[in-house]
């Protein structure tokens, strides 16, 4: 059955829609009666997610968005092409991601794992804040996962690979930057009145195709166990959703599976240095150092 949220008339723009979560996601804000945006890397993938959900659900057409989050030039692309399209923005789901893929930089010269879960979603969140300021109740939910308890990075290192190259040391601290980094973007939007909500949310554990894509034993471990052994994608989706497509949780909130990777939505708890108000300053700033922007509340008024 799918969850009824009250999202009619909403726009609400997705990121990695095409699989996994986020379509999923996808699936439910259409159900919902909002104005859904799907916004994925691949045009053939965003075609194909779009045609399915026009098909399922004929009330509400759904638009598309190529969005790479590998590049910073596509990102920005993408930021500018979302002014063009739309006045406003109510909903922003920061859900792309990567696991444990191949070590390596992205063509901006970082870690590629942090380039596409954090900095990127960081950039194109910032990009589009003037958008969202003009929404109805805006909200901008970050997705995380139990492994940022593992990171032990320091700001200072943000765009660098792990040392010896490690996937899932880049994972976990790709993951702990985009908890850290809603914790400080809610502190600053509340210091600045903006009326935009950051939140981060996680999902537990969910079968998708996160963690198949490289050449890692690992990667092969998910491709053969994942279907078999993980919990359902509509299990995984209800605390993100819960986040993202209510107001049940206020801004500043990380929220999660009760049983911690499984069950229903409640206040997770961040690990001790996602907590660190000092942390997260630096890492916010080391992150808008790295992509090259600024964080403007209030250019609408
Ligand atoms: N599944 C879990 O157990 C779990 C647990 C904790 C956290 N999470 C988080 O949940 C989020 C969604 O993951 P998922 O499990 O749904 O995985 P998934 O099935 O692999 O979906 C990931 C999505 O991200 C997109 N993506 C990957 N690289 C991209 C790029 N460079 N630019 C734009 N989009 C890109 C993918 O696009 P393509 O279709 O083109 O590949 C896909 O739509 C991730 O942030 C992940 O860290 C998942």
């Amino acid at each position: 059955m799918i969850p009824t949220y009250p999202l009619e008339g909403r726009r609400v723009l997705i990121t990695g829609a095409t699989s996994g979560l986020g379509r999923q996601l996808a699936r439910w804000a259409v159900a919902g009666r909002s104005h859904v945006i799907i916004a994925g890397r691949s045009p053939e993938r965003l075609e194909l997610t779009r045609q399915e959900l026009d098909r399922d659900f004929p009330h509400s057409p759904t638009e598309t968005l190529l969005l790479d989050l590998a590049s910073f030039e596509n990102v920005r692309g993408a930021v500018s092409e979302a002014h063009d399209r739309w006045a406003s923005l109510d909903v922003l789901v920061n859900n792309a991601g990567v696991m444990a893929i191949d070590p390596g930089l992205g063509p901006d010269g970082h870690d590629l794992t942090m380039t596409v879960n954090h900095l990127s979603p960081t950039l194109f969140s910032v990009g589009l804040l003037d958008l969202l300021e003009r929404g109805r109740s805006p909200r901008v939910t970050f997705t995380s996962s139990v492994m940022h308890w593992l990171s032990r990075s320091r700001p200072g290192l943000l765009g660098e690979p792990p040392s010896p190259p490690r996937r899932w040391v880049a994972y976990a601290r790709s993951k702990e930057a985009n908890l850290t980094t809603s914790l400080e973007l809610s502190r600053r939007a509340r210091d600045s009145h903006s009326p935009v909500a950051f939140l981060c949310a996680h999902p537990g554990v969910a079968s998708t195709h996160l963690g198949q894509e490289g050449h890692g034993v690992s990667n092969w471990f998910m491709r053969a166990m994942a279907p078999r052994l993980l919990p359902s994608v509509e299990q995984g989706c209800r605390s993100l959703a819960d986040a993202a497509f209510t107001d049940e949780y206020p801004a500043g909130s990380y929220v999660g599976p009760r049983a911690v990777l499984v069950g229903p939505s409640h206040l997770a708890r961040p690990s001790s240095l996602a907590r660190d108000p000092r942390h997260a300053r630096e890492t916010l700033d080391r992150t808008l150092a790295l992509v090259g922007t600024q964080l403007v509340f209030g250019s609408t008024t």
